[in-house]
């Protein structure tokens, strides 16, 4: 607290009017957006409600300078960005925006693979180029209809991809660690590496931890199709990047669309920006008005309902939750 009694809370994302209408009656807010990666924010020390975008890292630094910290609200589902267990050391609780982001997510996937089959991308080059009556556009695409997609890791988000593949007559098979084996509607589960050798598209919509680093590496590429491709919307350290450009320029897989990569943003000079038949995207699947609207009142619901002692919408680790309302 401070002398206007108020919470302070720390936004290292920028506010809108709506977002700012919701926290000025209850919050003295510090905007941290200024503040380089790895620089501590001057205010930290008084926070004790955070909000920012899934990839800030709140790690022991920022953790160590914030001793009132109670709450951090992610806008965004993944929670890759803190250590769960540290926090339930602490009695801090992180809260995420599961649920509404995954139309977006799993829109911009099935995009993402309709640009790949018919070669939206080249021929819009190839018109801009100038090229339409000078020379031959690319060559054929191909239909989604009958092509199978792997869909990896079977949550929220893995699921409404198996919807939309539906709309588009293709054949799903999934992986997941959570997930026992069996058949769910339409869509059959398989080992990862039988999916690998089986699928048209492998998709990936893990989390990341430690047993999804790098899931994806040379021996799964080398298990692929040689005409397959590989989409990541998920979070860029699943796939071994270095390993990926080498197996696109190797050949070991036709192409690779990814929304996500290792460092964001890259430095510059990683080889998969150079790849052959890679799209690339600025992190984007949740990026529409409607789903960052709705991600931003969760996480803003989040926040002020554990700074006021009530339950979240969402929390990864609410065995911290009593402890945390006690700090107050
Ligand atoms: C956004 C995300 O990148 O929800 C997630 O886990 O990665 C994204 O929706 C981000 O969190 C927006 O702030």
């Amino acid at each position: 607290m401070t002398d206007s009694d108020l919470p302070v809370v720390c936004t290292a994302i920028p506010l809108s009017d709506y977002a700012r209408g919701r926290l000025e009656p209850n919050c003295d807010i510090r905007d941290v957006t200024g503040c380089k990666p790895g620089e501590l924010p001057a205010s930290i020390d008084e926070a004790e409600g955070f909000l920012c975008g899934a990839p800030y890292m709140m790690g022991n630094d920022i953790l160590d300078a914030a001793p009132h910290l109670r709450v951090i609200a992610n806008h965004g589902v993944g929670f890759d960005n803190v250590v769960v267990s540290e926090l339930n050391e602490r009695g801090i609780v992180c809260c995420n925006t599961p649920g509404v982001l995954n139309g977006a997510v799993a829109d911009l996937t099935l995009g993402m693979m309709v640009s790949i089959a018919r070669r939206i991308v080249d021929h819009s080059d190839f018109v801009a180029a100038g090229e339409w009556g000078k020379s031959r556009p690319a060559g054929l695409g191909f239909d989604l209809a009958g092509k199978t997609i792997g869909i990896v890791g079977f949550g929220r988000i893995g699921r409404t991809v198996a919807k939309r593949a539906r709309g588009f007559d293709m054949d799903i098979i999934f992986h997941d660690q959570f997930t026992d084996p069996g058949e769910d509607d339409d869509c059959s589960y398989a080992e990862l590496d039988d999916l690998l050798k089986r699928s048209d598209f492998v998709s990936l919509h893990t989390n990341l931890s430690p047993e999804t680093t790098h899931l994806i590496s040379t021996r799964e590429l080398e298990m692929m199709k040689d005409s397959a491709y590989l989409i990541n919307t998920a979070r860029g350290p699943v796939v071994d990047t270095d390993a990926l450009a080498a197996g696109l320029k190797a050949g070991l897989i036709a192409g690779a669309a990814l929304d996500v990569v290792e460092a964001e943003p890259p430095n510059g000079d990683e080889a998969i920006l150079s790849a052959p038949n890679t799209i690339i995207l600025p992190h984007v699947g949740s990026a529409t008005v409607e789903t960052r609207q709705a991600m931003l009142q969760m996480a803003l619901d989040n926040l002020l309902a554990v700074l006021a002692g009530k339950e979240p919408r969402a929390c990864v680790n609410p065995e911290s939750l009593e402890k945390a309302y006690q700090r107050r």
